[in-house]
């Protein structure tokens, strides 16, 4: 109704206006998140638009990950995930926070000597011992991540005790990062992890590479992460001095 009601998508170039008019409806909730779009064939019947039209529309958005789509159950405005920049939380507090049931799906537990990178960025000498783990972070059983961790195996001795979640795991050792230092890139998903991510080769990703520390300087783990852009939102409170 409110897609229909809105007169720019009745102007000429209509797939670009459809764009932005279902944007701007969206940006301003006229539609929430979670919620479902009218059929493609009820919005073309109702705007006297042509189906390749609104598919054209549609598709953009989708492409913007303003929109998801699911087989058979539509188009649905996407939900995204907020994740403020200053707290040192775990992948599993924020999703719970969110409600969310996390899950991770590991392809690696081992214990092996650290390579060159992990040696610099963890502070440990060369033939030191490090836990890794290599998996796939899910939420409601939607991939949302990919991250691989190393940690020293003086402060984690055995990587099978990571059921799902590394801090909590790190908790019973007392070893619970309490700083972190943070650098985020843009990414594009190569096809290996667009595969695991459920997204098409290419899609735009975040690459976060988090090193954390104990209170005694310690470094905890050097975590590299590709998050999927189409969900994640990173935002961070700025201040003057
Ligand atoms: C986030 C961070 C990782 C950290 C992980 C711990 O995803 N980017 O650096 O290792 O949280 O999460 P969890 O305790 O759920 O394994």
């Amino acid at each position: 109704q409110r897609i229909c009601n809105d007169p720019a998508v009745y102007q000429p170039l209509a797939y670009l206006r459809l764009r932005r008019a279902i944007r701007n409806i969206v940006e301003r909730r006229g539609i929430e998140p979670g919620q479902t779009l009218p059929s493609e064939r009820d919005l073309a019947q109702t705007l006297k638009l042509s189906r390749v039209t609104v598919r054209k529309a549609i598709a953009g958005l989708v492409e913007d990950g303003l929109l998801h789509q699911r087989h058979g159950a539509g188009t649905f405005v996407a939900e995204r995930i907020v994740k403020p920049m200053s707290r040192l939380t775990s992948f599993t507090e924020d999703l719970r926070e969110r409600g969310l049931s996390p899950r991770s799906e590991f392809f690696e537990r081992s214990l092996g000597e650290v390579t060159p990178e992990e040696s610099m960025a963890l502070n440990l000498s060369p033939g030191s011992i490090v836990a890794r783990l290599h998996r796939v972070r899910y939420g409601q059983d939607e991939p949302l991540a990919i991250e691989r961790s190393a940690v020293p195996a003086s402060l984690l001795p055995d990587p099978m005790l990571v059921s799902d979640s590394l801090y909590e795991a790190l908790e019973r050792f007392n070893a619970r990062p309490r700083r972190a230092l943070q650098r985020l890139r843009a990414v594009s998903l190569n096809a290996h992890q667009a595969r695991l991510l459920h997204v098409s080769a290419g899609s735009a990703g975040l690459n976060i590479e988090r090193r954390s520390f104990l209170d005694d300087g310690r470094v905890v783990e050097f975590t590299c992460s590709w998050y999927r852009g189409d969900i994640y939102d990173f935002v961070a409170e700025l201040q003057t001095d």
